[in-house]
């Protein structure tokens, strides 16, 4: 304080924030888990939502079984109604961040019908302004609720490419690992991460990868389960250090990978310690 003026001391007050070694005396800690026991699982909107009852019905019992042992934020994904739309939009010329909020609306859709069925176990379908600033009253108040697993971009989702390069799979990673969440579990239609995909032209050689690094998909040519952005989010994460695929369409595959089994693909991100 001098006579009139009140200096607010603040060690990035002066500071460029554009070179990482001189933020990093401040910036450099690592994050506190805000919510370390919730449990993230995102459904396929393809692989599971798309197929109707008979796949939809044993992942909300499988579900419903695991709310007593965990709190879960359930994210769903979009599938064949955000493929319409892309080819509608694209053929109309949309930008991309036209595109992104119009795909998120078909996960959220997903996630409401979830939301639906599981609601007599008192779980609902929450939008996410309230997953940003409510979770934590509604995961006190339920054991787990549903939301669209798509990051709320819109005009802001990055012009890569013409179809949203940010969808449910890394959203619901960055979810997670902001929250600091237990885990992230990926629900889809095969066993795993194959070196291929094993339902392709190749599928006969692909080998299912128990457990894989950033590094080991990163040298596959193939496609991959899940969004390509995920492997690039995963290596920049802040607390979790795996995720786990899973098949949804086999009983008993995602309560053994909340249980800690090693069933599925485990992929190891191996978070980043700091700044
Ligand atoms: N390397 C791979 N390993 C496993 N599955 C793959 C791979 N590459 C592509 N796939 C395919 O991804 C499909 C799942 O499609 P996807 O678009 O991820 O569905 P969803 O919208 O439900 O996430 C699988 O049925 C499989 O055929
Ligand atoms: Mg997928």
């Amino acid at each position: 304080m001098d006579d009139t003026i009140k200096h607010v001391a603040s060690p990035l007050a002066r500071q460029t924030l554009l070179d990482s070694d001189l933020t990093r005396p401040v910036a450099g800690g690592r994050p506190i888990p805000l919510l370390p026991w919730v449990q993230v699982i995102k459904i396929g909107g393809r692989s599971i939502m798309d197929r109707g009852h008979e796949a939809i019905l044993p992942v909300v019992a499988e579900l419903r079984a695991l709310l007593p042992e965990h709190r879960m934020l359930i994210l769903t994904g979009a599938g064949i109604r955000a493929r319409h739309l892309y080819s509608v939009g694209l053929d109309l010329g949309l930008p991309v961040g036209s595109l992104q909020p119009l795909a998120a609306s078909e996960a959220g859709q997903n996630g409401h019908i979830l939301g639906c069925l599981l609601a007599p176990d008192g779980v609902s379908y929450i939008e996410h302004p309230t997953i940003a600033s409510q979770l934590a009253i509604h995961l006190s108040a339920a054991r787990a609720v549903v939301g669209s697993g798509f990051p709320p971009y819109h005009h802001h989702e990055f012009p890569n490419s013409r179809i949203p390069m940010h969808r449910a799979d890394t959203g619901a990673f960055l979810i997670a690992d902001a929250l600091g969440a237990a885990g992230l579990t990926i629900v889809e239609d095969v066993d795993g991460v194959y070196t291929d995909d094993p339902n392709g032209p190749n599928g006969k050689k692909a080998q299912l990868l128990r457990e894989a690094s950033l590094a080991d998909l990163a040298k596959l040519k193939g496609t991959l389960p899940f969004d390509p952005a995920l492997l690039e989010v995963m290596a920049n994460a802040r607390h979790l250090e795996r995720v786990q695929v899973v098949n949804g369409l086999v009983p008993g595959r995602l309560t053994a990978a909340l249980r800690g089994q090693h069933v599925g693909s485990i992929i190891r991100a191996g978070a980043r310690p700091a700044n």
